[in-house]
């Protein structure tokens, strides 16, 4: 039977979705990313080797699958084709494999540049973007200002719409945040340059994929960051600038919900975050640094420290809610192996109330204290471990108590990055 499934960061990304993307692959036929940009960073281990995909999804490293960039997607084409030419010189070919919408919206340098001046300007209120101009972009693409694939393409539209963008963008570089301003014919001659070289890339997305849909193959939706830096429903403002939630797929791909099938949550076995805004359940001080130091806490993007914390299941119930889950994949949980004792957060506390849910005023949030279960750690090695009844009875406990918390169960268990690191549970 055909499913199509839409896989989710559920918390504030770098779930492992990158892992567990490349898992799901061998029951798809195409891998499709639907939102963000090369702020994403997914990591996929395969024996001794280490791919970090940026833009690409995920399942090109599977040979015989196709992989799409949806229009929801902003391409910067430069990292594009960096990230192409990387993995051909690991003898990973995209050719035939490699489908870019032909509506996606563009990053230029000046969308690059204006996400690092407005961060500098921001000071200690930055948001601790990765400075791949991807705000600038979407905010391009809503004020109806954006340059699309298909612009590229047509010397005389693409000559316009760029003087445009040019002579607004330029004005704010130099007046409003003292930079230097960009030559029009630099950008131009290379762009239309990436044009040429994208186009045997392009296609129209919703019509590849409805004829996918008739020939009755699988399709997998690579979400990239999280759930809590969706635009709309996380931490806003210290979230990304697209829909990562599960609706975004429909969005960003053009594909009508009712041929969504199941919906697949990524967490990992505790929380992190990069960059800026809430984390109830941050570590401080020694714990902190030793913690991030066991669970390899650094950006596959930026190399930013990432700052951890106890698994929240009031931010994941809330996770489960917006996507409706049908099921969780978590990730790292051989990284909790070596502790006497694990917290969960299960409730906030407010004023001497106790909150099940996600507050939507961040002032209150940033109030909310977090009121901890804790249950005794397992202190044993997992990665070598395939069959859910193997594991420790404590990790059994704790993976079943999050399920029952968060009102998801966990169906795919990581315990560590390789793929065989993996167990499934029926
Ligand atoms: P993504 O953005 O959601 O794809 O996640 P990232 O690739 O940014 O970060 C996840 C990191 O955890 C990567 O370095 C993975 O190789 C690693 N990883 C994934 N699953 C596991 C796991 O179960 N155990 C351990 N120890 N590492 C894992
Ligand atoms: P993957 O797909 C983790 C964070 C940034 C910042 C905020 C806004 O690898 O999970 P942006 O550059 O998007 O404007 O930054 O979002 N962020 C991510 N954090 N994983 C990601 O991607 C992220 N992409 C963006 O750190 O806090
Ligand atoms: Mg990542």
């Amino acid at each position: 039977m055909t499913k199509n499934v839409v896989l989710v960061g559920a918390l504030f990304g770098d779930e492992g979705k990158g892992k567990i993307v490349d898992i799901l692959t061998q029951k798809v036929d195409y891998v499709v990313r639907f939102q963000g940009g090369n702020n994403a960073g997914h990591t996929v281990e395969i024996g001794d080797d280490q791919f970090i995909l940026h833009l690409i999804p995920s399942g090109i490293l599977h040979g015989d699958k196709t992989c799409i960039i949806g229009n929801g997607v902003v391409v910067n084409p430069r990292a594009l084709f960096d990230e192409i030419e990387q993995l051909e010189s690991r003898n990973i070919s995209v050719n035939g494999k490699l489908i870019v919408s032909d509506i996606a919206h563009v990053i230029f340098p000046y969308h690059s540049l204006l996400d690092e001046l407005r961060e500098t300007k921001k000071g200690k209120r930055k948001i601790g973007t990765t400075k791949r101009g991807i705000g600038p972009a979407y905010a391009d693409k809503v004020s109806r200002l954006g340059i699309r694939m298909v612009d590229l393409l047509n010397e005389k539209i693409f000559r316009e719409k760029l003087q445009i963008n040019l002579d607004e963008k330029n004005y704010l570089i130099v007046h409003v945040y003292n930079g230097k301003p960009f030559s029009f014919n630099e950008i131009f001659d290379t762009y239309m340059e990436y044009g040429q070289r994208i186009k045997p890339y392009l296609n129209n997305i919703p019509l590849v994929l409805d004829k996918a849909l008739k020939e009755g193959k699988n399709i997998l939706f690579e979400g990239a960051q999280g759930t809590l830096l969706d635009v709309d429903f996380g931490t806003y403002p210290f979230v990304t600038s697209s829909n990562p939630t599960a609706g975004g797929a429909c969005i960003g791909a053009g594909i009508a919900p009712s041929k969504i099938d199941e919906v697949i949550g990524v967490t990992k076995a505790y929380s992190t975050r990069v960059g800026e805004g809430p984390l109830p359940t941050e570590f401080y001080g020694e714990f902190a640094v030793s913690f991030r130091k066991q669970g390899n806490e650094y950006g596959a993007t930026t190399g930013r420290p990432r700052r951890c914390g106890w698994f929240d299941a009031v931010l994941t119930r809330y996770s489960v809610i917006i996507n409706q889950l049908d099921y969780l994949a978590m990730t790292k949980l051989d990284v909790l192996d070596h502790l006497e004792s694990i917290k969960i957060c299960t409730h906030y506390k407010y004023n001497g109330t106790l909150l099940d849910c996600f507050p939507s005023d961040m002032e209150i949030l940033s109030k909310c204290e977090p009121v901890y279960e804790e249950l005794p750690g397992w202190q044993e090695p997992t990665s070598h471990i395939r069959e859910y009844n193997k594991l420790p009875k404590k990790a059994r406990v704790y993976i079943e108590r999050i399920a029952q918390l968060v009102g998801a169960p966990a169906k795919i268990v990581s315990v560590g990055a390789k793929r065989e690191e993996t167990i499934f549970i029926d």
